[in-house]
Parts: C-alpha cells; structure tokens; sequence
C-alpha cells in the first residue's frame, strides 16, 4: 500500500500525458510539455485569486470592453497575459486565441515551429470574482495548419474534432485540472504544499442520467416555446433539482461528477445564445463526449459545429446522454 500511495503522490500531469500515450513521440512530449504549460498557468492565476481582497488588480473592472461587448475584469487581463507569458518560454505554442482577444496572439519566436494553438477562456464565470466564489479557465489545443501569414487564423474555423486536447481548471475550494488528450478524461488536484497537481480521479465517466438540471431560468420567456416545455415537464417530474452557479466551469464539473444536463439555450433576440464555441462550448464538448457524455446544440453535435468566426456563439446543451436526448426531444418536436 505505501508503494502504490507513494506512486499516486508521483502521478503529475506531464508524466500521466506520456503514459496515457504510451508512446515517446514528437506530439506526445509536446502534449506533455504544453499540459505542463497550463499547469503552470492554473498556479499563478490560483495564487493570484487566493489573495483577491488583500491586494491590488484582483477585484473589479478595468473600465474597458472586450470583442464580446462586456465589461472586462480585472483577472480576466491577468489570466489572459499569464497564458501568453507561460507559452512565450515554451517554444511549442505559436497562436494563442482567447476570448478576451479580438484577434489572435502570435509568439513570433515560436512561429511556425511551435505548430500549435492555444484556444483559451482565461477566466470563465468572471462575475464570480468579486463574491468568492467558483471560476474556471477553459483550454483547448489544435495543430496550426499552414503559415497564416495574414493572420487570419483561418485554419481555426474547422469542426471540434480537430481539437488535440482539451481541459479546464476550476478555482474551487481545491484547484483542479481536468483535461483529455482523447484517451478518457482525467483530474488532477493541486497540492499547493507539492506546488504540483496530482491524479485525484482516473476516467471520470459521466453517468447516464442524473438528477440536476443547470439553466439560469431568468430567460424563461426568451426563450423558444419549446425549451419552455422542458422546463415545465421538469418542474412537474418527481426526481429533478435545480442547480445552477452562473460559472460555466464549476457547473460542468457538477455535471461530470453527479450526472444531468447543462443547458444555456438561444433566445429569440439571440438565437446562437451565449457560450462561445471554440473556447467554451468545444472543449467541453470534448470532454464530455471523452467521458461518455453528450454535447448539442439541440439540432446538431457541438463537435460537427463549424464556426464562421472565432467568437462564433452556439447554444448550448450538455451532459448525461439520456438527459441531453430529452432537451433535444423537445426541440425537435417543436422543429
Ligand atoms: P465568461 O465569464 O468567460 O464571460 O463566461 C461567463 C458565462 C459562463 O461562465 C456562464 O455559464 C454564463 O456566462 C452565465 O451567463 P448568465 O449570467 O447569462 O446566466
Ligand atoms: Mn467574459
Ligand atoms: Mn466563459
Ligand atoms: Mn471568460
């Protein structure tokens, strides 16, 4: 018993990358040293949230407004710049594009050896900041195909299963890293006295059918008719309860942990919703799916979505499988 918890204390995340992929290959010492990368990046923004409150540039707005039309936080800049600074060393990572990005970041020393590109939400669920509670960050990893010399970044308009990896970390009561490079989804608790995250939980597999239904009911009436249905058929079940904490991160995580269904609907004002998909809505599918989970739009797999741009909006609908079957029963009944 000592060898095997001694052996589980030394199961970091960029030894698990490499024997996930059994292998010594140039992508998956890559994947490894990137997954190592945003481990890195996960510490110094969970320092720097630990101390909101005692110091300056934690809490509140910086007064400007992102691509997206929202007041921008002040962690929002500081989780942004740390994923540039952290990969300007790496050598790997040649494009960052982040939803507090109107365009994409180019590390020119890296360009284009460094062939990969680093999609990220440096802080999700911002609103959270000010009052402690849960945020995230959101990751996903693609290869660059091509030089894009007019930096366009082109290539990143392509469908979900181009994605190489994919994660998130959720700034919670503990820090975790939960990731996949397709070989299941894996979590990782940081062991602040380590400095290091350490495998807490092996092919996580959503269940089936879970209890919990996730969606911020304050749109009701935006909604299309037939989400309203869902909803009342829910209210009237035995068997539902009601959970949701405005952070998409510690929401999903939920989800993943007790099974249910996530949802964050279009309106009739804005009929692509809220979540953004090749940063949000993308890797957890991803993720999902990784886990034996599903991930729609309500008429189509987050994963086949091919974007028009890279803040490209989706609705969104995610979790247990007969779960997320239901919310689709629903809509395309109404279609
Ligand atoms: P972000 O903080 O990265 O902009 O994301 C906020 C998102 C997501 O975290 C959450 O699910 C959703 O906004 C909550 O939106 P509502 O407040 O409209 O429910
Ligand atoms: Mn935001
Ligand atoms: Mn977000
Ligand atoms: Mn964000």
């Amino acid at each position: 018993v000592q060898e095997q918890a001694l052996d589980r204390d030394c199961t970091t995340l960029s030894r698990h990358v490499l024997q996930q992929l059994h292998s010594f290959s140039a992508e998956a010492q890559d994947l490894s040293a990137i997954m190592n990368r945003i481990g890195l990046a996960a510490k110094l923004i969970a320092r720097r949230l630990s101390r909101a409150g005692l110091m300056e540039g934690v809490l509140g707005f910086t007064g400007d407004v992102n691509v997206q039309g929202e007041s921008v936080k002040k962690m929002d800049i500081y989780a942004n710049d740390v994923f540039i600074s952290v990969f300007k060393q790496s050598g790997l990572v040649c494009r960052l594009a982040s939803e507090e990005m109107d365009k994409p970041y180019y590390i020119p020393e890296n360009c284009p050896i460094g062939r990969y590109t680093l999609l990220y939400d440096p802080i999700d669920g911002s609103s959270n900041v000010d009052i402690n509670l849960n945020v995230g960050s959101i990751f996903s990893i693609r290869q660059q195909e091509g030089d894009d010399l007019n930096g366009e970044a082109s290539d990143l308009l392509q469908d979900g299963h181009k994605q190489l990896a994919a994660g998130y970390v959720l700034y919670g009561p503990s820090t975790m890293l939960v990731y996949s490079i397709g070989t299941g989804v894996h979590a990782f608790t940081l062991d602040p006295s380590l400095g290091e995250f350490i495998l807490s939980n092996e092919n996580i597999r959503v269940p089936e059918h879970g209890s919990i239904y996730s969606v911020n009911e304050g749109n009701f009436w935006q909604w299309d008719e037939s989400l309203r249905e869902y909803i009342r058929y829910v209210h009237r079940q035995e068997g539902y309860t009601a959970r949701y904490g405005g952070a998409l991160v510690g929401d999903i995580h939920r989800i993943f942990t007790q099974g249910g269904v996530f949802l964050y609907p279009g309106t009739v004002k804005k009929p692509e919703g809220k979540l953004r998909l090749l940063y949000e809505s993308a890797p957890l599918a991803f993720l999902m799916e990784q886990a034996g989970g599903r991930a729609s739009t309500g008429t189509q797999d987050i994963l086949d979505v091919v974007p028009e741009k890279i803040h490209a909006r989706t609705p969104l609908i995610i979790g247990s499988k007969e779960d997320v079957a239901l919310v689709e029963s629903f809509i395309q009944k109404q279609a």
